[in-house]
């Protein structure tokens, strides 16, 4: 079966600065991808240019077996794009511009009224369908912006971060759409800084970093392939004795989190704090170090791995980091 989209060799340069390398990446059909990736990782790069809104320098794209640089209309018009920043107009109302973006795929009369109106039950915008649009709120628009990318109903449903700096009432709105969108059998790529929302959402994942997928698999794959099982250990002591714990911790795992230590490592004069590390050789030799620098454990408890801990170990940031 041809693949709803295929990425290969696609890359960009903005000028002496690759933003995407070399990227190979295969979306199956009915299947939602999570593409998931620090800030600056290349993820609006490389949906922009599967999308064609952005040249590639290199590479190729197809979507639904067509070539988009080759056929752009025929290629586009089974796509829909939900851009990160929004793409809609203020003065015109949400069935102004409903009309607007539906006319762009061809959609006209009785057609377009009745893509119109399922646009606006989807994203829960029927009552508010008459006026201007810039009254609405932040969500609302958020919500306009997702329906906009729908109108046409694609077979391919691209989304760039739709929930960010989303008020929680729509951003669980436009979660809940997603879901429905692709329960009824509609592709999608979804980018999302929220692991949480990939975790409930997405079959598999492709993790960007750098201009590059570092990982692509199913949750538990990426799991099992990258992230070690994990322990919390809570440490007490003198913040000197905590800190050296710290330290001798990270020679012998990876800290994930660190509750009562600044950004720097430093402690904020706490005598007692949490600690979250997968062990690199074992549970011993880590415990043992901790203890050699002078700190007590108080509590050890085992936790499950999960995607945020694969995430860590292949792009050494943490998505809360980047998201604050
Ligand atoms: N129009 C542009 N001109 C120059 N550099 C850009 C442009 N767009 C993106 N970049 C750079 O490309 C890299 C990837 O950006 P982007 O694709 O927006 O990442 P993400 O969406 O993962 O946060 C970043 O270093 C960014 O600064
Ligand atoms: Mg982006």
């Amino acid at each position: 079966m041809t693949a709803a989209l295929s990425l290969r060799g696609l890359g960009k340069d903005y000028g002496t600065r690759k933003a995407v390398g070399s990227l190979d990446l295969e979306v199956v059909r009915g299947e939602c991808l999570g593409l998931l990736g620090p800030n600056g990782a290349g993820k609006t790069t490389t949906i922009s240019m599967a999308c064609g809104v952005v040249t590639p320098s290199r590479g190729t794209v197809a979507i639904g077996g067509i070539d988009l640089a080759r056929d752009p209309h025929a290629a586009k018009a089974k796509l829909g794009l939900v851009p990160q920043e929004l793409a809609i107009y203020d003065e015109l109302s949400a069935l102004q511009n409903l009309r607007y973006f539906g006319a762009l795929y061809g959609l006209r009369g009785a057609a377009l009224a009745s893509k119109i109106d399922w646009a606006l039950g989807a994203v829960g915008l029927s009552d508010r369908a008459v006026e201007p649009t810039k009254r609405y709120s932040g969500g609302m628009k958020r919500r306009l912006n997702l329906a906009a990318g729908l109108v046409h109903e694609p077979e391919l449903l691209v989304l760039d971060e739709p929930t960010v700096g989303v008020d929680p009432q729509s951003r669980n709105h436009i979660f809940e759409t997603v879901k429905a969108l692709r329960a009824k059998g509609m592709t999608v790529v979804y980018t999302s800084h929220y692991m949480e929302e990939v975790e409930a959402l997405c079959d598999r994942v492709a993790i960007m970093d750098g201009g590059a997928i570092v990982a692509t698999g199913t949750i538990a794959e990426l799991i099992a392939q990258h992230a070690g099982k994990g322990i919390s250990v809570a440490l007490a002591g003198k913040p000197d004795a905590i800190a050296a714990a710290m330290k001798a911790a990270a020679a012998h795992g990876t800290i994930d989190a660190a509750d009562a230590v600044g950004r720097d490592g430093g402690l904020v004069g706490a005598v007692s704090s949490t600690l979250r590390i997968v062990p690199t050789a074992g549970l011993a030799p880590l415990l043992a170090a901790i203890e050699g620098a002078g700190a007590t454990i108080a509590r050890i408890e085992s936790r499950e791995a999960n995607l945020e801990t694969a995430f860590l170990k292949l792009t050494g940031k943490t998505l809360r980091d980047e998201a604050a």
